[in-house]
């Protein structure tokens, strides 16, 4: 019998820092690389919401903080982020496929 680990609330906020990380890393990313007739506002939204999501991340940590925890300092190392990154790897994989 297995007995899954329970998370504690400051992983399940660390977990969260890491997805608005990864979020305000991928929005700035395509405000900077947006290009077509409508890039220039649309990369102005990105770049907007790529501030937001810096935001969010930036109240968890002063979250986690309060609640005596630390906050993760690489992201791109945690599980969540990891996996997302497996999962995207797969994806382009198989689209490379349909296209050769
Ligand atoms: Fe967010």
């Amino acid at each position: 019998m297995s007995v899954k680990k329970e998370t504690t609330l400051l992983e399940d906020l660390n977990q969260a820092l890491a997805a608005e990380t990864l979020a305000a890393l991928r929005y700035l990313y395509l405000s900077k690389i947006a290009s077509g007739i409508n890039s220039p506002p649309l990369s102005m939204m990105l770049k907007d919401m790529a501030k937001d999501e810096w935001d969010h991340a930036g109240a968890l940590m002063e979250r986690i903080i309060q609640l005596g925890g630390v906050p993760i300092s690489k992201p791109v190392t945690h599980r969540l982020v990891m996996d997302v990154m497996v999962d995207e790897a797969k994806d382009e994989q198989k689209l490379a496929a349909l296209l050769d």
